[in-house]
């Protein structure tokens, strides 16, 4: 049985090689998220993005995130932000899963990257309130959901030993017995 190899080579570097991601590659991203499935059609999701050779707004944005992420994302090539929608367009109700939306087309987002070759990492420690203002969210409608840095990895025999150690340290899972109960 074919299994979908992007979901295998997906994954979250921390370490980024300052190898160029072009405009193309970057709306090739976006036009997976396109796609993603959402409730009601709502697609509640928009992003934020800028290049590292914009770097007023790069900085800025990196600047929104937690110290300890701020560290490693400032190395990547272009940073997103995904932003959800908390409300339904049509009848301004609130729309629930706004947030649940928005990770599927994150998801659909990441595993395209890892198609092209290039990976994301997506992070939810970053302070909402100054991503608010730096992009002028209206928050009553707007949610900010994850910072998203985007770049090359880091080859294992680019690292130093202990970064390496770190870096590439085994990928565990739970089993499928731990999360599926057959009824
Ligand atoms: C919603 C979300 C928030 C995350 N927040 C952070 C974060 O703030 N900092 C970080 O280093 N990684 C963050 N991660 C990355 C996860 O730690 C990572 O996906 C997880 O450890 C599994 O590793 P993998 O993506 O390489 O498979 C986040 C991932 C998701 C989906």
């Amino acid at each position: 049985m074919k299994k979908i190899k992007s979901i295998y080579i997906r994954r979250s570097p921390r370490k980024f090689s300052d190898k160029k991601i072009t405009e193309k590659q970057i709306n090739l991203l976006f036009e997976a998220a396109r796609w993603a499935p959402s409730a009601r059609n709502e697609q509640p999701w928009h992003y934020y993005y800028a290049p590292k050779k914009n770097t007023d707004l790069f900085n800025k944005m990196i600047d929104c995130l937690v110290p300890a992420n701020k560290e490693w994302a400032k190395n990547a090539e272009v940073i997103i932000l995904s932003v959800g929608s908390k409300i339904y367009s049509k009848n301004e109700t609130p729309n629930v899963y706004y947030k649940h939306d928005v990770g599927a087309a994150n998801a659909y987002l990441a595993l395209q990257a890892a198609k092209l070759g290039f990976q994301v990492h997506q992070m939810a420690g970053f302070y909402a309130q100054k991503a608010i203002e730096l992009l002028n969210l209206d928050d009553k409608k707007l949610e900010p959901i994850t910072f998203i840095a985007v770049g090359y990895e880091l080859k294992p025999e680019e690292l130093s030993e202990s970064e390496r150690i770190i870096e590439f340290a085994e990928r565990t899972r739970k089993n499928i017995g731990e999360f599926v109960t057959k009824l």
